[in-house]
C-alpha cells in the first residue's frame, strides 16, 4: 500500500480488494476527469483510496460528437462520450507519471478482441498498475454492451487477459442494467474464470429529449445515465450479487456523493465504492468529504473497522 502523505492514515478505513491494499474505499471512477495525469494525482491527493484511469484501446478513438454530456434534474448527468482516448501508446506516458509520484492507479482496458483486451492489459500491466479493469459495459458503444451481458464471452476476454498478466488483479466492471440475474450470470462466470473482483456498474442506457429542438440531447442520441437516479439501481445489483455468493469482492459504483452512500454500498455486500458523477458534480474535494463522513459513521456506531459493514444490512423478513 502506497502510504500519502497528504492525507492522515486512520486504520479503520483501509480494505482489501483480494492482493490490492488501499488507504479506504473511495476511488476514482474511470473516464470522468480524463486523460490527463493530473486527474488521477489530484483524487489521490484529495484522499482517493486509488484511481481508475480513463478506459483505453489499442488504436486511438475519436468517440462520439457533440454534445457529450449533459447534467439533468437532481444532480445526474447523461454522456455519450464513445470512448474517446489517443490509444494505449500515446496513453501510457500519463499512466507513468501517476505511478511515479506513488499513486496507486488500476488501468481501465477496453478491445474490440478477447486478444486485443489482452494487449491492451499487458502493456498497462507493464506500466506499473495495481490492477486492471475491463470495461465491457459502455453503455453507448453497442459492441460493448452486448459483450458484458453475455457470460460465454465475458469468460473468453477475462481467460485471455488473465493469461497475459502475470497474476496482477483482473477487474471486471458489468453493464448497468436492472437484469439482476443476468448480471449475476455475467459475475459467476468472469469468477470461474479467474477475475479478482466485480465492479457494479457503469452508466444505465437511457436517452433525454430537448422538447424544444425534438432532438436528442446527446449528440449520439442515445448515452448512459449516472449519478444520484441510478443509485438505488446499482445497490441493488451489489445486493445481489453478494446473495449470489460470490467469493471475490464485490466493488460498488453509481451516484455516490457522500460518506453516507459509501456505507450503503457497504451494508448491500461491496468492500469498496467508486466515484464518479460526483467528482465532476460537486467540489473537488469529495474523496476527503467521504472520508471523514465515514469516519464519523464509525465513530458514531462504536464500529471498529469499515469491513464489518460489508453485507450487513438487516434482513426485514419479507420474501416478496
Ligand atoms: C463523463 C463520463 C465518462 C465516463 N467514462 C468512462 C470510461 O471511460 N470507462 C468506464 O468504464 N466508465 C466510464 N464512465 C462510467 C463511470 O466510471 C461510472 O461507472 C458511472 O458513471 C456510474 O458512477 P457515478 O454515478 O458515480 O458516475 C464514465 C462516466 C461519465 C459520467
Amino acid at each position: 500500500m502506497t502510504s500519502n502523505s497528504e492525507v492522515e492514515t486512520d486504520p479503520r478505513l483501509q480494505v482489501k480488494i483480494g492482493s490490492v491494499e488501499l488507504e479506504n474505499p473511495t476511488i476514482l471512477a474511470s473516464g470522468v476527469l480524463g486523460v490527463a495525469s493530473g486527474g488521477l494525482i489530484s483524487a489521490w491527493k484529495d484522499g482517493a483510496g486509488a484511481v481508475v484511469t480513463k478506459t483505453v484501446g489499442l488504436k486511438p478513438r475519436v468517440g462520439h460528437p457533440g454534445p457529450r454530456i449533459v447534467g439533468l434534474h437532481g444532480d445526474s448527468l447523461m454522456n455519450a462520450m464513445g470512448i474517446p482516448n489517443p490509444g494505449i501508446g500515446e496513453y501510457l506516458p500519463e499512466i507513468k507519471a501517476a505511478v511515479k509520484q506513488g499513486v496507486p492507479v488500476i488501468g481501465s482496458a477496453l478491445g474490440s478482441t478477447p486478444k486485443e483486451f489482452a494487449t491492451v492489459a499487458s502493456k498497462l500491466v507493464r506500466s506499473g498498475v495495481l490492477a486492471v479493469e475491463l470495461n465491457v459495459s459502455c453503455p453507448h458503444v453497442d459492441s460493448l454492451y452486448l459483450l458484458g451481458m453475455d457470460p460465454d464471452s465475458v469468460a473468453d476476454v477475462v481467460t485471455q487477459v488473465v493469461g497475459k498478466t502475470k497474476g496482477v488483479p483482473i477487474w471486471i466492471k458489468l453493464p448497468g442494467s436492472t437484469d439482476y440475474p443476468r448480471l449475476v450470470q455475467v459475475a459467476q462466470a468472469a469468477e470461474s474464470a479467474g477475475v479478482a473482483a466485480i465492479v457494479a456498474l457503469n452508466t444505465l442506457p437511457a436517452l433525454a429529449i430537448d422538447t424544444e429542438t425534438q432532438t436528442p440531447l446527446l449528440g449520439a442520441g442515445i448515452g448512459g445515465l449516472s449519478g444520484p437516479a441510478i443509485k438505488p439501481i446499482a445497490v441493488r445489483a451489489v445486493s445481489e450479487l453478494y446473495k449470489a455468493g460470490l467469493k471475490i469482492p464485490i466493488i460498488g459504483v453509481g451516484g455516490i456523493l457522500t460518506g453516507d452512500d459509501v456505507i450503503e454500498y457497504l451494508l448491500a455486500g461491496a468492500t469498496a465504492v467508486e466515484i464518479g458523477t460526483g467528482v465532476l458534480i460537486r467540489e473537488s474535494t469529495i474523496f476527503s468529504k467521504t472520508r471523514k463522513e465515514m469516519a464519523d459513521y464509525l465513530t458514531r456506531h462504536e464500529i471498529q473497522h469499515i469491513s464489518e459493514l460489508t453485507g450487513c444490512m438487516k434482513d426485514v423478513g419479507v420474501n416478496p
